[in-house]
């Protein structure tokens, strides 16, 4: 049950064929340490994913799909509310409304919506050019306090606030403005081919991103081939941007600090680093791949989860959307 006093929380994904190792490391072990001390509201965006074309029923198994992996994360479905965004109508609502709030000159200054309309030329749509306020409304019905992403949303989160605050401006309090959560540092995941560049999906080389459902052998193989350096030396500094990145996902997924970490491998050379990563992610992705398998083989459960989930976090959205409804002057049903 949600306490008094705990603060809430709100993040959400975008339903993926496969989570990245980047993903799970950035992401999913910072909400996991989450749920222990806040509300959180953790929704598959799946509305923000209609923005790029998708067919039907592939789009229906990879959200399916998703929440599997979600749930093979160890996100625990009783203190987290786990759902679909669609599931719940006050988005697309709120949304709207907070359309007439936002500015096309707000939106024209968003970069991704510069870089997605120049990567889609042919699909330039409303959606995507709204996308941001979609998410304020995402985070907004639940009164959030704070918001979890990483850095390259961090201009949709300021535009957030920026709604938020006019808002309540305009019509009194009714928004709490929320603030960017900003997850440990080091864990964030770069690509094994291109050091300076974040681990990504997108990326045209795939040897330089894990796959949470990747095969054991797969992963030996990528991590054999992570670029380093002439260095020979395993020092955790900037100079060494593929060692560092190695040190990072060693210490993200055993638990241990960094130091202890650079220590252990003293006098170790590259090839003994890269091995023993690709064991640590082995150890890791084996039971996330086992629980993701079983939960594929039971929709039934995950059924109950996201209609569960949705439950819950609609009872919170409908009792934010009543307020708005009544301070912009609609007419109750
Ligand atoms: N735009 C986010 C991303 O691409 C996903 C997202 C949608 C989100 N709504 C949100 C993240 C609300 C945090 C809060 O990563």
């Amino acid at each position: 049950m949600q306490s008094q006093q705990q603060k809430v929380i709100f993040s959400g994904a975008q339903p993926t064929g496969s989570m990245t190792l980047g993903n799970y490391i950035g992401a999913f072990q910072n909400w996991k340490q989450l749920e222990k001390d806040y509300q959180c509201y953790y929704s598959i965006v799946d509305l923000h994913s209609l923005t790029v074309k998708q067919d039907p029923e592939t789009f229906r198994h990879t959200c399916l799909s998703f929440l599997a992996q979600y749930l093979a994360s160890g996100l625990d479905t009783e203190k987290n509310v786990i759902f679909f965004q669609s599931h719940v109508r006050e988005h697309t609502e709120l949304a709207w409304l907070l359309n007439c709030y936002t500015y096309m000159g707000e939106l024209s200054r968003m970069t991704q919506f510069k870089d997605k309309s120049e990567k889609h030329q042919e699909n330039i749509n409303a959606g995507l050019f709204a996308y941001p306020v979609l998410m304020a409304a995402d985070i907004l019905l639940y009164r959030s306090h704070l918001v979890p992403v990483g850095e390259d949303q961090r201009q949709h989160l300021e535009l957030s606030r920026d709604i938020a605050l006019r808002f309540n401006n305009i019509f009194g309090e009714t928004f709490v403005v929320p603030d960017i959560h900003v997850g440990k540092q080091g864990a964030r995941v770069m690509s094994l081919q291109e050091p300076n560049k974040k681990m990504s999906k997108s990326d045209e080389n795939q040897n330089s991103v894990i796959y949470m459902l990747d095969e054991d052998d797969v992963i030996i193989k990528k991590l054999k081939k992570a670029v380093t350096d002439s260095y020979n030396e395993i020092l955790d500094r900037p100079e060494q941007p593929g060692v560092q990145n190695l040190l990072s996902i060693y210490s993200a997924l055993s638990g241990e600090s960094r130091e202890t970490v650079v220590a252990s491998f003293e006098g170790k050379g590259y090839g003994a680093l890269k091995m023993e990563v690709a064991e640590i992610i082995v150890e890791n992705v084996k039971p996330f791949r086992e629980k993701y398998r079983q939960y594929m083989e039971n929709i039934h459960y995950l059924e109950k989860v996201y209609q569960s989930g949705a439950n819950r976090a609609r009872m919170a959205a409908s009792i934010t959307m009543e307020d708005v409804r009544k301070k912009i002057g609609l007419v109750s049903v």
